[in-house]
């Protein structure tokens, strides 16, 4: 049988650190405000010349280099994103581009913060279905052009950049455990969508384009909501809390991680954090939270790990890896 595995993991961030005493500096906040609420200590923005395709392109080459194949051999980019470079083509197409894959297609995935989960999803179902043997799931945000930042309830829970993971269709090793992606579970309620949007689409010039959060609303539904998710993806795999080793959350909020945390009674040593540098890259949070722990070598080989995302929509769900 046909496993689809992680080949090779990338990331990428401007240069650019805020930090909270930055933001404090502009705006009536204070770095224990920011701090205590929510784990964030400082974010990356975007510098002039860096945009959602370009950080794109930069963690896929990345992964592409960490998995050892030529860049032009892409078969597909699915690239999740709430900010898109330009409303067509796709940032997915320009992705493709920049990497000289002349024979592969690609398309974007709009599922706010849980837009990675939904772009592994769907790329896991193309490969494991074989219409194509590989593609790069990429999640690829530049948040700061959807903040007010005059407006101390959001702007300071945001940050820029992107993460890439290179799937592959490989034969499974005969008595060897299934790798790569074990499943992948889905979830979205349009009614809780005036909890979490941004207004406005392209074209639209009396909207605003800002980042809109009921946070308190948000906070509740997010616990419980997350709780459910993995809840689901460990009995659908027959397995508990102990056998994961390794929990990657969407970064949103350090609170709601450890909320998830506690109810599944994991040790915070298993739950991989970014947010507190980080602060809240959206759809980038978690391949950027995996890469980060796969380079450091906390993520190892044949482990298994437990993707989480809740964002705007809502949407939610989880996906569940061996490496
Ligand atoms: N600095 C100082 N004071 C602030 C700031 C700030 N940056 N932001 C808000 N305040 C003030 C408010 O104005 C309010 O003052 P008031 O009572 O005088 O009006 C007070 O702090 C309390 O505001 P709340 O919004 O009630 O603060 P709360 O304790 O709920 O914390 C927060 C806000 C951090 C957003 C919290 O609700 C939260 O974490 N929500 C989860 C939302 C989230 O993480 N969203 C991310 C996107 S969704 C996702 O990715 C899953």
């Amino acid at each position: 049988p046909t496993q689809v595995v992680v080949a090779g993991i990338g990331g990428y961030l401007p240069r650019r650190v805020v930090t909270n005493a930055d933001l404090a500096s502009t705006i009536e906040t204070t770095d224990d405000w920011i701090v205590e609420r929510t784990g964030i200590r400082q974010r990356h923005l975007v510098e002039d010349g860096e945009n959602t395709v370009s950080m794109a392109a930069a963690a896929a080459r990345i992964a592409l280099d960490a998995a050892g194949v030529a860049h032009d051999g892409v078969e597909a980019v699915i690239l999740a994103t709430a900010t898109p470079d330009d409303a067509f083509p796709a940032s997915a197409v320009r992705v493709l581009n920049e990497l000289g894959a002349i024979d592969g297609f690609g398309f974007d995935i709009s599922a706010a913060c849980s837009g990675f989960i939904y772009a592994l999803s769907v790329a896991e179902a193309f490969i494991a279905s074989g219409r194509i043997r590989n593609a790069l799931v990429i999640g690829s945000e530049v948040y700061s052009r959807l903040m007010d930042w005059n407006d101390r309830r959001t702007c300071v829970l945001f940050g820029d950049g992107a993460g890439a993971v290179f799937l592959r269709a490989e034969p499974q090793g005969e008595g060897q455990p299934k790798r790569g992606i074990l499943s992948t579970h889905l979830h979205a309620d349009g009614s809780l969508g005036d909890l979490l949007y941004v207004d406005g689409a392209v074209g639209q010039r009396e909207r605003s384009g800002y980042l809109h959060m009921n946070g308190r609303e948000v906070f509740r539904h997010a616990v419980g909501k997350l709780s459910g998710a993995v809840s689901e993806a460990l009995e659908a795999n027959g397995l508990t809390a102990e056998d994961i080793d390794w929990l990657v959350p969407h970064q949103a909020n350090l609170r709601i991680i450890d909320g998830v945390g506690r109810k599944l009674n994991l040790p915070a040593d298993r739950v991989v954090v970014t947010v507190d540098r980080h602060a809240n890259t959206s759809a980038a949070s978690i391949p950027l939270a995996l890469y980060e722990a796969h380079r450091d070598g906390r993520i190892q080989p044949g482990q298994l790990v437990l993707l989480e995302a809740l964002g705007g929509g809502m949407t939610w769900g989880s996906a569940l890896l061996r490496m």
